[in-house]
């Protein structure tokens, strides 16, 4: 039974009790509707109070149910706003700690409502590309007012029940409640069980001194803030209907925009990011009360760019790090720069001094291997070679103590070789941060041959912790995500020779939606990176084929921002690409000596191709069991490559597109003389898929 029903006297309690957040799934809607119908029943019951067990009033929707029939068995949740509204029984909604999206829309059915302070009010179904669709849109503007009820809804985010409560005149709380909130939510219905008329939310108008320019602000602002999201919008409209409509009729419209948001991609994208993002956390033959070990001290070899980075995450934790470098130098170094990032947030007023200095007191700093002889995980982030990995991994070998894990931040390397340095190689994983790594969202979990899973639950649990999406990938050559990039890479340096020029690359994959182009994205990242990469890679692959201007760039010096000087100019300070004469000068020469003549590419093409090409190796990847599932794949790039968020990462974009279009846009492909040819064999799972009429999400 996922509500509980007793009575207390002459008022009967409704417990919703649906762990963990009381999610309004249907036999917990059942249990409303028939305990309104129980206490309507009994003679001895003269008022209702509806609350929720445990962590929450309710959440909301049992997101376990969507997409699933029960979703939408009656009663739904309207049918059971509906009763609890109609009930002849005054009905008191006793709300603390999380009363969210459907849960809120169920408190406004009923006739009152007490709360303890602290609760996090929320309608956040704009974050999922919806618009609260149990009336919320209707009742919360009749008891909040429309401009309050609009920050709410258009929003999405969370406000702390005693603050609305202290708004004047709102109507959403009739009492906050210090102290026991079931006592005080009984006696509340005590004391209003004998007044009549019931009060209804619905009863109540909205008013507002300068409806119209208020409402065409809040559009203006609103459209000009969501681009590339439609929800956000419709949120307005309907709230702003509020004032216009008569209830009814406003519900009717609710409901109508509801299901049209339903069904854009938009929606889609962001309900399988939401999913993807949970569903990431879920590793297929890793049982989820698989024992994890603890972690209560970490150690980071190389105070470098990312050992820095990585090292505030735990920080920022409160888990203390130890940093070990070769050279007092260099950890003087990193760690002057852990200060600065984190003297930058102080400045910025949002980190508090205090916070800094205790975090800081949890950072020490060695050069001895054999100050490392407590820490749980230890985090390798030295330079990427294979040999200085080995010389690390042997050391710490010697001295982790029995069960710490071992992990590498390699972005590239085998992970299997780097585990078979030790004696251990069941500890050993890779943790492939990004760049910065304290702000990225992203980390791969690299799953070696002969990871434990225990090693790998720890990670995952760790990933939580501090913040960040984490992702299981098998060991491969870039892992997921750098695996699909260089073949996005490699056909960004073919469009250069075909005709395009760095910034037209770049405008078109930014109006489709990348946060940056590939040219701007080397330029920022350094393009001697994807050199020293390349210089390996395509020695182990001698027939790979990639364009060379890349290469030439290297050669001239053009490093990126810290060269000011890359794909594009910079001047000192400034982070504005300026387009460079010198660059289309070497990527003309380029084309002669290749016997290229330039053609128009369209932004259509450029697109394609390197959205497409990312498809086909995401199949792969998927295909080989690198990633295990395609949401992995587009979380990858959605938090850690600047995948437009509204188009859900790469993979669901291809199912939106249609298999079948992405599958004969390759061969189209196939037939360009100076694209490779090889590129475009499309992925065995593409073609099995289309043949199968199946997705890939
Ligand atoms: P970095 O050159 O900024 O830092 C490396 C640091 O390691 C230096 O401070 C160096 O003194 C230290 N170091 C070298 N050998 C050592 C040893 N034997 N013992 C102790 N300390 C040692 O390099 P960065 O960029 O931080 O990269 C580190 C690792 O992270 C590499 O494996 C790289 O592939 C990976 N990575 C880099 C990303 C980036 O965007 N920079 C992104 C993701 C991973």
């Amino acid at each position: 039974m996922s509500a509980s029903y007793e009575v207390h006297g002459n008022v009967a309690v409704i417990t919703l009790n649906n762990p963990p957040v009381n999610g309004l799934g249907f036999e917990t809607r059942k249990g409303v509707t028939d305990g309104i119908e129980r206490a309507n029943a009994d003679a001895g019951v003269q008022a209702i109070v509806i609350t929720g067990a445990g962590k929450a009033f309710s959440g909301g929707a049992d997101i376990r149910e969507f997409g699933k029939p029960a979703a939408l068995a009656a009663p739904n949740l309207g049918d059971v706003i509906r009763t609890v509204e109609q009930s002849d029984k005054p009905v008191v909604a006793a709300i603390h700690t999380v009363c969210m999206g459907g849960g809120l829309e169920l408190s406004l059915g009923c006739h009152y409502r007490v709360t303890a302070p602290g609760a996090q009010i929320a309608l956040p179904e704009v974050k999922l590309g919806l618009l609260p669709g149990a009336g919320g849109t209707q009742r919360l503007p009749r008891v909040l007012g429309l401009e309050t009820a609009m920050n709410i809804i258009v929003s999405g985010e969370p406000v702390k029940s005693e603050l609305l409560a202290s708004l004047p005149g709102q109507k959403l709380f009739d009492k906050v409640i210090e102290g026991n909130l079931l006592e005080g939510a009984i006696a509340f219905a005590k004391e209003v069980a004998d007044k009549r008329p019931l009060p209804k939310v619905r009863d109540l108008k909205v008013s507002h001194p300068n409806p119209e320019a208020y409402v065409q602000f809040v559009r203006n602002t609103v459209g000009a803030m969501s681009k590339n999201f439609p929800a956000p919008l419709k949120c307005v409209e309907t709230v702003a209907a509020s004032l216009t409509k008569k209830f009814d009729d406003g519900i009717t419209f609710e409901r109508e925009l509801f299901v049209n948001l339903m069904l854009t991609p938009e929606s889609k994208a962001l309900r399988h990011a939401f999913f993807g993002e949970r569903a990431a956390s879920k590793i297929p033959d890793v049982p989820e009360d698989t024992p994890v070990r603890k972690i209560e001290k970490v150690a980071v070899i190389g105070a470098g760019t990312m050992g820095g980075g990585i090292s505030m995450n735990f920080l920022n934790a409160g888990i203390p790090v130890t940093i070990l470098e070769m050279k007092q130098e260099a950890l003087d170094r990193g760690i002057a720069t852990i200060r600065k990032n984190y003297e930058g947030q102080v400045k910025k007023g949002k980190l508090k001094q205090d916070k800094y200095e205790q975090r800081m007191s949890l950072l020490s700093t060695t050069l001895q291997y054999g100050d490392l002889k407590d820490a749980d995980l230890i985090i390798e982030a030295v330079f990427e070679e294979l040999g200085v990995k080995e010389s690390v991994f042997k050391a710490l070998d010697e001295v982790a103590k029995p069960g710490a894990i071992l992990a590498s931040n390699t972005s590239t390397l085998d992970v299997n070789k780097i585990a078979s340095f030790t004696k251990r190689p069941q500890d050993v994983v890779g943790m492939h941060f990004f760049s910065p790594a304290n702000v990225m969202k992203l980390l791969e979990v690299v799953r070696g041959e002969k990871t434990a899973k225990d090693v790998l639950a720890t990670v995952m649990q760790l990933g939580k912790k501090i913040k960040k999406t984490a992702v299981v990938s098998g060991v491969c050559d870039g892992f997921i995500g750098n695996r699909m990039i260089e073949q996005y890479s490699r056909q960004a340096g073919f469009l250069l020779e075909e005709g395009c020029t760095p910034e037209q690359v770049d405008k078109a994959v930014e109006k489709f939606g990348f946060a940056m182009g590939p040219f701007r994205m080397g330029d920022l990242a350094g393009n001697d990176i994807g050199w020293a990469i390349r210089k390996r890679r395509y020695q182990e692959k001698p027939n790979m084929r990639y364009s060379k201007t890349a290469d030439l760039l290297c050669e001239m010096g053009r490093y990126g921002q810290k060269t000011q000087a890359g794909w594009y100019d910079y001047q000192a300070g400034k982070r504005d690409a300026i387009p460079s004469a010198a660059v289309v000068e070497m990527i003309e020469k380029h084309r002669k000596d290749l016997g290229i003549t330039p053609r128009k590419i369209s932004d259509e093409e450029i697109v394609q191709r390197l959205v497409f090409s990312l498809v086909n190796e995401g199949a792969k990847i998927l295909d080989e069991g690198i990633a295990s599932k395609a949401s992995d794949i587009d979380m990858v790039y959605l938090t850690g490559y600047g995948f437009p968020l509204w188009r859900g990462g790469p993979m669901c974009y291809a199912d939106q597109v249609g298999l079948w279009n992405v599958l004969q846009t390759m061969k189209r492909f196939q037939k360009n003389p100076h694209d490779d040819a090889s590129f475009w064999e499309p992925a065995p799972l593409l073609k099995k898929l289309v043949e199968e009429g199946r997705s890939l999400t």
